[in-house]
């Protein structure tokens, strides 16, 4: 072969490397509304950014004849290029070939992307669509499945990692995506479990379908395993591409600023009414948020699961801030297991990548009851509690309505390290509401009062009185314990004030090798 034959060589070589599994395969991933793994990766990345790598590299398996049948590349499409002008590093399982299964080789081409990724310090995107463990090659894939978990783990808070579900993950597989920071699933050709309906029905007879055990809308409401669902792969790109813009390269790094001309001093006069007169009405804490970021952009995280908590990112004048707030709207903002654990990941991941947290409490309390006892809401309590002490990142709170009891403490409280904390008029800081509090306090009172209308001016009259000393943020204010009063519609210029205030906090926790969070 002379040297223009060797060139010609290596033009053919590339162009059947990307026809993967061929043109049938690819034909038939097409008709199921999905796209190749080269595909994803062009629609990814800045366009012209993406250099490959491994494209050569095949499987190494000679079981059932395997070696008959190799396609350059594997499984999987690997390499790098730029979202946003910032290096990424993605990896891609390529359906077409051999099911998009996990073959040592594969497993290779995955990991030396993510040492790549550690070396340089930038985030880590995989595209899952996989049919598992490669069947013909053994333990060496569940090998190589381990490698890359063991790299997910060390690879945790130092490069942000983001993982697509956008076809089958099963198995053990599911664990890659569960070791990382977020999980995006679409509508339609995704599900994630641990065994598939089949086996579900043989050992325990249950009969369930795939959506139902391990579809979007199962794991983005019931268990949370996943973060963001999205109608079809497109949207799910397009999302990731946004998460990436609130997030720094990696851990020794502050996310980039994103000049916005939304005056800093903007004030949304709506806010000073929005807080109803009757505390039992709730109101759409997402309004909140979104008058008072950066041209009222905001990414909710985990929207459809634990939804009487919401936690997400946003700007103030351009700098990317995490934001946790309790809804009134769903379930009274209560905190219980699910919003404790959503919030206390977040309030980590936030912490880990030099993300500024703010907080935004409307929490009548703990959600009471032995369903919550038995499912641990203790530990799941502590965990949000246990975020938030050990956070060093700024963290502002602004107390809007309710802030009761264990939850008070637990929602960024001021001895919890919050640097400021501010109130609205409208907050009720407090042991418990006065309903709750006149019962344990004037009960016996209340059992000697025979007349009902003497008992009910009693209450009333009991009830008035413990509010006006404690529905408000003044008691707590006179101790110090909130910073300062403030008017509800300038609240978004007093936040981005004590954001850029707390801009070279230092604060470093006691040398150790790694906390006990209760997990
Ligand atoms: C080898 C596989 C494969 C696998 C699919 N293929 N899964 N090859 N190992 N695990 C191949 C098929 O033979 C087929 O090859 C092609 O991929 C496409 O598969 P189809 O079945 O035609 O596609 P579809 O009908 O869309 O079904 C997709 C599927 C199904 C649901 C994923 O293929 C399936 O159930 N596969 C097996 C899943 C599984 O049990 N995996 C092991 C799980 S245990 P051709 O040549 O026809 O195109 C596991 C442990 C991990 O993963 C542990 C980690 C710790």
């Amino acid at each position: 072969m002379n040297n223009v034959s060797k060139v010609a060589d290596l033009i053919e070589k590339r162009q059947i490397a990307k026809l993967g599994g061929g043109e049938k395969r690819i034909e038939s991933q097409h008709s199921k509304g999905k796209y190749t793994a080269r595909e994803r990766i062009e629609m990814l990345l800045d366009e012209g950014s993406f250099e490959e790598l491994d494209m050569f590299v095949t499987h190494r398996c000679t079981n059932f004849g395997l070696e008959k049948e190799k396609y350059l590349g594997d499984g999987v499409v690997t390499g790098h290029g730029t979202i946003h002008g910032r290096v990424v590093y993605v990896f891609a399982q390529d359906f077409t070939v051999f099911g998009g299964s996990l073959s040592e080789t594969m497993a290779l081409k995955i990991c030396k992307a993510m040492d790549m990724a550690m070396k340089v310090g930038a985030p880590i995107i995989g595209i899952n669509d996989s049919g598992g463990a490669r069947i013909q090659e053994g333990v060496t894939s569940l090998a190589g499945y381990a490698e890359i978990f063991e790299r997910n783990i060390l690879a945790s808070g130092v490069v942000p990692q983001i993982s697509a579900i956008f076809g089958p993950c099963a198995g053990g597989a599911v664990y890659s995506p569960a070791l990382t920071d977020f999980i995006l699933m679409t509508e339609q050709n995704s599900y994630m479990f641990v065994t598939g309906p089949k086996v579900v029905k043989s050992v325990t007879g249950e009969d369930i379908t795939t959506e139902d055990l391990g579809g979007a809308n199962m794991h983005n409401s019931k268990s949370g395993v996943s973060h963001f669902k999205v109608e079809d792969e497109q949207k799910g790109i397009e999302l990731i591409r946004e998460l990436i813009s609130y997030l720094p390269q990696n851990n020794l790094e502050d996310a980039p600023i994103e000049e916005t001309n939304d005056p800093i001093n903007r004030l949304e006069d709506s806010l000073n009414e929005i807080v109803p007169d009757n505390p039992n009405m709730p109101y759409d804490m997402k309004n909140i948020i979104h008058g008072i970021v950066d041209d009222g952009k905001f990414l909710e995280v985990h929207a459809g699961y634990a939804r009487n908590i919401i936690v997400g990112f946003a700007r103030f004048n351009g700098v990317s801030t995490g934001i946790i707030a309790n809804q009134p709207n769903f379930l009274a903002g209560v905190l219980d297991c699910d919003a404790s654990r959503k919030a206390a990941r977040f309030v980590r991941f936030c912490d880990a990548f030099n993300i500024p947290i703010l907080t935004l409490v409307d929490v009548p309390g703990f959600l009471p009851g032995s369903g919550q006892e038995y499912a641990g809401i203790i530990t799941h309590g502590a965990k949000l509690m246990f975020a938030y002490g050990e956070a060093t990142v700024p963290k502002v709170t602004v107390t809007i309505r309710k802030s009761y009891g264990g939850a008070h403490d637990v929602m960024s409280c001021k001895q919890l390290r919050g640097d400021f904390n501010y109130a609205w008029p409208t907050a009720e800081i407090a042991v418990m509401g006065a309903a709750g509090a006149i019962e344990v306090l004037e009960g016996r009172a209340i059992k000697g009062l025979t007349d009902p209308t003497e008992r009910a001016k009693f209450i009333e009259e009991k009830t008035a009185e413990y509010k006006d000393k404690f529905a408000n943020p003044y008691q707590a204010a006179s101790y110090g314990y909130i910073d300062d009063v403030i008017e509800p519609r300038n609240t978004r210029f007093r936040v981005i004030r004590a954001f850029q205030a707390l801009q070279t906090k230092k604060l470093v926790n006691p040398l150790k090798k790694h906390s006990n969070i209760p997990l």
